[in-house]
C-alpha cells in the first residue's frame, strides 16, 4: 500500500473508531425510546417471508376502510397456523375476530403501530407538523431539507397539486423559521405522464411548474435539490434540470443534484456533470447517494432482460461511492459536497479526504435521512461536521413508495443500519 494511502487508511479508522463509539451510545437510546418498532425491523431483518408479508399489510392498510376488513386482511396476510410467526403477532391474529369487540381492538392496535413505524421515517403528516419538527431539529443545530412526499404523479391536476403545495411550504417558511429554505423534490410529480419517451413533452409541462417553484426559493435565497429517481429517468431528470437553469435561470437560483453510485455508468455521470458546471460558472451542489431503488432496478432488468445498471456486489457499490466522493471533494472550487449516508466508513472517509484536501468547510456537508440517521447525525455533529436532515412530510398514502424504500433499507441484509440493528438482537 503507498504511504499516502495507508496514512488515509488509517484516519478513517480513528475517525471511524470515534464515529462508531458516538453512534452506539446514541442508538441504545432510540432503541429503548421506540422498543416495539425496533423489533418488528428486527423481524423482518431475520425473515425474509415475513418482511414481504409485513410491507405487503402495510401497503394495503390505508385502503382498509373498517375494523372488519382490517381484520380479515391481517388473518389472510399472517395466517394463525404459521408456526413462524413472532408470538406476538400470532397471538393478536388469533384474537381478532371480525364480528367481537376483539376484532376493533386489533384493528386499532394494528393502525396505531403501523402509524408509530411511519412516524420514524416522516416528519410530519402537514406542514404544521413539519415545521415544528424542523424547528426543533434546527434548535439541535441541524439543517433540513424538505421533501413533500408524492412521485410519479398520475394527472396533471396532481402534478399541479403538488406544485401548489411546495409553493405553500415556500410562502410559509419565514413565517416558522429563521433559516433560508431548502426544499428536495422529485420531478416525477411535476408533470403526467413523466415519460423519457417524450421529452419535449416533459419540458412543457415541467419547466412551468419548476420555474415557479425556482423563483419562490430564489425569492428567499433558498435551495432547490431535484431528486434522482429510478434509473429510466436518470437522463430526463438531467437534461431537463440542466435546461432550465441554462435557458431560464442562469444566476442567482441555488440547485442540487444528485449522482447514485450503485449505478455502473455513475463516474461518467458525474465527469459530464462536472463539465457542465465549471461551463455555467456557478457552483451547484451534488449529492452523493448510492441509491434508492436497487431493488426494483434488479427485478425490472431481469424481467425485461435489460442489461443490468446497477452493480450487483455491494462492495461495487461501496468502492465507487469512494472514488465519487474523491471526485466531488477534489472539484470543491466548482461544486459543492452533499455526502449522503448512514454508512460510517463513508463517512469517515469524506471526512479524512477532506481534510487532507484543506476542502473549506461551506463547500461540504453531511446529509441523512429523518429516522435513519438519528444516532449516525448526532455522531457527525460532535465531530464538528454540519448535518443536513432529509425530512420527508406529508401523508401515509402519498409516502408509502417511500416508506417501503426505508424499511427495505433498514432490513435488508447489504445496509449498513441494518447490521446495527441485528447486531443490538
Ligand atoms: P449502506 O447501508 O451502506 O448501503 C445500502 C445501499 O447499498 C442500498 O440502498 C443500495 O443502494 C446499495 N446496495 C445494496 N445491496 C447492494 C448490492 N447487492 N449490490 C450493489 N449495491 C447494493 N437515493 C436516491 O436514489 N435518490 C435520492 O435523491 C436520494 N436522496 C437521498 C438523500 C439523503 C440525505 C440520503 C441520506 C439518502 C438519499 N438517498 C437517495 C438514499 C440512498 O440512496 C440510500 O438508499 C440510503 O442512504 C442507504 O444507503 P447508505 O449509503 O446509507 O448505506
Ligand atoms: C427516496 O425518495 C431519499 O430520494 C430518496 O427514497
Amino acid at each position: 500500500m503507498a504511504e499516502g494511502c495507508s496514512s488515509t487508511e488509517t484516519g478513517i479508522r480513528k475517525i471511524g473508531a470515534q464515529l462508531d463509539a458516538s453512534m452506539r451510545e446514541a442508538s441504545r437510546k432510540i432503541t429503548q425510546a421506540h422498543p416495539w418498532e425496533t423489533q418488528i425491523l428486527r423481524w423482518c431483518l431475520t425473515d425474509d417471508s415475513l418482511r414481504t408479508q409485513i410491507l405487503r399489510f402495510i401497503d394495503c392498510l390505508p385502503a382498509l376502510k373498517n375494523p372488519r376488513q382490517i381484520v380479515r386482511h391481517l388473518k389472510e396476510y399472517f395466517p394463525e397456523e404459521n408456526k413462524r410467526l413472532p408470538w406476538p403477532l400470532r397471538i393478536g391474529v388469533r384474537a381478532a375476530s371480525p364480528s367481537l369487540l376483539t376484532g376493533a381492538a386489533v384493528a386499532a392496535v394494528t393502525r396505531r403501530t403501523t402509524l408509530k413505524i411511519s412516524r420514524l421515517f416522516l416528519a410530519g403528516a402537514n406542514l404544521e407538523e413539519a415545521f415544528a419538527t424542523i424547528g426543533r431539529l434546527e434548535e439541535q443545530g441541524f439543517q433540513v431539507s424538505v421533501d413533500l412526499l408524492g412521485e410519479a404523479t398520475t394527472s396533471e391536476a396532481e402534478a399541479e397539486a403538488y406544485t401548489q403545495r411546495y409553493l405553500e411550504l415556500l410562502q410559509r417558511w419565514n413565517q416558522h423559521l429563521p433559516s433560508h429554505p431548502h426544499i428536495s423534490l422529485k420531478l416525477s410529480s411535476l408533470a403526467f405522464p413523466f415519460d423519457p419517451v417524450d421529452p419535449e413533452r416533459c419540458w412543457r409541462q415541467v419547466q412551468p411548474r419548476l420555474t415557479k417553484i425556482l423563483q419562490a426559493a430564489a425569492a428567499q435565497k433558498g435551495f432547490v435539490n431535484v431528486d434522482m429517481e429510478q434509473y429510466h429517468l436518470r437522463d430526463l431528470i438531467l437534461w431537463l434540470t440542466q435546461r432550465i437553469l441554462d435557458e431560464i435561470f442562469p444566476e442567482e437560483t441555488e440547485v442540487g443534484l444528485v449522482i447514485q453510485s450503485y449505478l455502473k455508468d455513475s463516474e461518467q455521470v458525474l465527469q459530464k456533470l462536472l463539465g457542465w458546471i465549471t461551463s455555467r460558472g456557478r457552483p451547484v451542489t451534488v449529492r452523493l447517494v448510492r441509491g434508492a431503488y436497487w431493488d426494483s432496478e434488479v427485478i425490472l432488468a431481469r424481467q425485461q432482460q435489460w442489461p443490468c445498471p446497477v452493480y450487483i456486489e455491494k462492495s461495487e457499490t461501496d468502492a465507487c461511492f469512494e472514488r465519487l466522493t474523491d471526485s466531488l471533494l477534489e472539484n470543491h472550487s466548482k461544486v459543492r459536497a452533499a455526502i449522503a449516508t448512514h454508512n460510517l466508513r463513508s463517512i469517515a472517509r469524506a471526512i479524512v479526504k477532506a481534510q487532507e484536501l484543506k476542502v473549506p468547510q461551506d463547500r461540504w456537508e453531511c446529509q441523512v435521512l429523518y429516522g435513519m440517521g438519528e444516532a449516525v447525525q448526532q455522531a457527525v455533529q460532535e465531530l464538528g461536521i454540519p448535518v443536513r436532515i432529509y425530512t420527508p412530510v406529508g401523508e401515509l398514502l402519498p409516502g408509502m413508495a417511500y416508506l417501503v424504500r426505508r424499511i427495505l433499507e433498514n432490513t435488508s441484509h447489504a445496509s449498513f443500519l441494518a447490521a446495527n440493528l441485528l447486531e443490538k438482537s
